[in-house]
This record gives structure tokens, sequence and C-alpha cells, in this order.
């Protein structure tokens, strides 16, 4: 069998997530990792030194990198807010990109990050590893295939108890929003993304941070500065209503199950991205002849089993499709164009909770 090319990769930010990238890609016999970069200094070298890569720079700037390596693509795990700056600086130097997710912040970087891709002519995937699960396929699937007829509305699930991540996760300057970007892009996708991401048209919402602010559920309350729960109502192209909340913490065990209510049948995963229901399962709803029809979609292989012990890791999917894409030049796996959708309506989310009133979502011509 040919030899794949051996991929030149790059990381840049060497923070937490990194790890997890860096971990598949020195499994990857088509893949080097040949340089790394954070603003920390010394953060970057540590991170290359901790894999044994002592021969691969290491620097502070992205643009230091891309001026003295040559790279294939490169993954980006910088915090939120530097997403979209590092993401341009690559492919204004001819690298496909991974980005971590949420996508960027404001719905304008996002729309950046997409026009500089096609300008360059380079791949841009947001790293949603659930895209790769299981169980999330096994809803796309059934969905596509027509089996409960049109979509007209989708209600997120799951939410944690206790779950604030703490870190940059809670800075205003480097995450830009707190539980929504963080876990609630994740619950837009799973939605969206089962009914072919319809364009959002508006978003009513409201953001809260009764925790992360009470000193008695966090310690940090002092410098928590996003939200820690949202909840809001949004509208999408195609008469579809989406109901989204996501939460950090709260004194209830779920938000309630992700639903999907069509015109012939619905389909109901009993917990969310966050599960505390060890029951967690699909099930599908339907009407045969005037007869009510509940049906459990059987796994086959166990629901609660860890991403790992699944036939395809989620995380070795969406870094193997990533590898691969580059060898044929796209597409992209998780396209850009299409999360900026989820990130149209984080944003407006954003928005909308900050203004107290209903906003439009108007996504800019690429
Ligand atoms: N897919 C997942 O399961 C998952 C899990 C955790 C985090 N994430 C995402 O990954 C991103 C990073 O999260 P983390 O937990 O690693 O955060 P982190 O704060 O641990 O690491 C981020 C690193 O990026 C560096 N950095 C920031 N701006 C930079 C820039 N302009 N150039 C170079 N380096 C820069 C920081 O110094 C830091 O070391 C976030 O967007 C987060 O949402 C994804």
């Amino acid at each position: 069998m040919k030899q794949k090319k051996k991929l030149k990769i790059g990381i840049v930010g060497a923070g937490g997530i990194a790890h997890a990238h860096m971990k598949h890609y020195m499994d990857f016999n088509d893949v080097e990792v040949v340089g790394a970069c954070d603003i920390i200094p010394g953060r970057a070298r540590e991170f290359l030194d901790k894999y044994n890569l002592i021969g691969a720079p290491a620097f502070e700037h992205v643009k230091d990198m891309v001026k003295n390596v040559q790279m294939d693509g490169a993954s980006v795990c910088t915090y939120n807010t530097t997403h979209a700056e590092c993401c341009i600086v690559l492919f204004e130097a001819g690298v496909h990109v991974l980005c971590e997710k949420p996508m960027s912040f404001t719905l304008k970087e996002g729309v950046d990050m997409v026009r500089a891709a096609r300008k360059a002519k380079k791949i841009l995937t947001i790293g949603f590893q659930p895209r790769h699960d299981f169980m999330h396929q096994k809803v796309d699937n059934l969905i596509g295939s027509g089996a409960i007829g049109k979509v007209y509305y989708m209600q997120s699930g799951g939410g944690r108890r206790r779950g604030i991540p703490g870190g940059t996760f809670v800075e205003k300057d480097k995450a830009g929003f707190g539980c929504l970007g963080d876990i609630g892009c994740y619950s837009i996708d799973q939605c969206l993304n089962a009914i072919g991401y319809p364009k959002p048209l508006t978003v009513s919402a409201m953001a809260t941070n009764y925790f992360g602010k009470n000193p008695k559920y966090w310690p940090g309350a002092k410098t928590f500065e996003v939200d820690d729960f949202s909840v809001a109502f949004v509208r999408l192209e195609g008469d579809v209503t989406f109901v989204f909340k996501q939460s950090w913490a709260m004194h209830a065990d779920t938000l309630g199950d992700t639903l999907w209510l069509g015109t012939e049948g619905a389909i109901k995963v009993t917990t969310g991205f966050e599960s505390h229901n060890k029951e967690s399962r699909i099930m599908y709803y339907t009407d045969v002849n005037g007869q009510h029809i509940d049906s459990v979609v059987l796994p086959t292989i166990p629901f609660n089993a860890y991403a790992s012990e699944r036939p395809m890791d989620m995380w070795f999917g969406k870094m193997r499709t990533f590898v691969d894409a580059i060898h044929k030049n796209g597409p992209a796996p998780v396209p850009g164009e299409q999360i900026l959708y989820n990130q149209a309506i984080c944003d407006g989310i954003y928005r909308s909770a900050k203004l107290g009133k209903e906003v439009e979502i108007k996504i800019p011509k690429i």
C-alpha cells in the first residue's frame, strides 16, 4: 500500500485541551508535530518537551510560528476570544485549521474566519467531537431517514448540577461567554445538525450567573465574569422553533430531555450533553394506523460506555477526519460555514440576554 505523505502539523495554544490534540497526532503515523506556540512564555516549550519533541521549535506568537515553520495544518487550542486572530494568521500562511469549539466569541469573528479560509482555499473545521459520537449519529440517521417527517420543534436537554469549570473559562476577556460558549454550543450543534442546520432568524434569551457569583457555590465568586445558565427561544428558517437551555450549575439534576418533534413522529434523547441519568436512551415515537407506538432505539453497544469503549472514539474521529481532509484537500468534516449558524445563535443569545429583548440574526454574505 502507498505510504501517505507525512503531514506537518502545528499546535497554537498549549493549555489544557492542546494535550488531547497532541496525543492523537502522536498516534498517527502520517503526522509529524513540527512546532507549537503559546503567549505564556515557556509554555509551548514545556508542552513540546513533554512529548519528547525536543527538536520542534516553540514560539510565543503564531505570526512567528508561521514565519519560521512550514505547516500543512494546525490545531487552534487557544481560549475563545483569540480563535479568530490565530486562525486568520494561519489561513494567510496557507495552513489548514482545526479550531476548537466554540468557533469564536462574536459572529463577526466567525465571519472573518470563514472569509479568510475561503480566500486561502484552506479547510476550516470546528472541533465538535460529539459529531463522531455513536448516539448522536443514531439520532442524525433516524431523523435524516425521514422517520419523523418534517421537524417543527426542538429542545436541548441535560445541563450540569455543579459543573463550573473555572480557569480561563470564567474570565470574560478570554472566554467571552461562559456556559453558553463552553457547553451550549454542543447542544446547539446536536439539535441543528440532526435537521441539516437551518438558518437562525431571531433569538429571545436570558442569561444568569446566580451560582458563579455566589461564594456558597463557587469559591472564585469575586472574579466570576460570565454566564452560568442561559435559556433562549430561537426561530429558524423553515418554520422550526428551538428552545435552548444550558447550565453549568443549578438545583436540579437535568434541564430535561433533548427532543425533536416532527409531523410523523418524534425522537427523544433522555439526557443531554452532561448525563446524570445512567438510563440514558433514544426513544422513537410515532403513530401507525391511529395506534401510538413508543420504541426504544436499541444501541448495538451500551450507551453508557465511555467514548473510548465505543467502536469509534469521538476524539479519534475528530482528529482523524481533519488529518484525512488535509490529505484530500477538503472538504472540512465540520465546516466553518455551517458552524457560523451555531455561532450566530450564541452571538444572538448573548446580545438578546444583554439587551433584555428579542434580537434579529443577520449573517453577512460570505
Ligand atoms: N473539545 C473539547 O472537548 C474541549 C474541552 C476543553 C476546552 N475546549 C476549548 O479549547 C479552547 C482552550 O481551552 P483550554 O481548556 O485548553 O484553555 P486553557 O486556558 O487551558 O489554554 C488556552 C491556551 O491558549 C493560550 N493562548 C491564548 N491566546 C493565544 C494566542 N493568541 N496565541 C497563542 N496562545 C494563546 C493561553 O496562553 C493558554 O495556554 C477553548 O476554546 C475551549 O472551549 C474544548
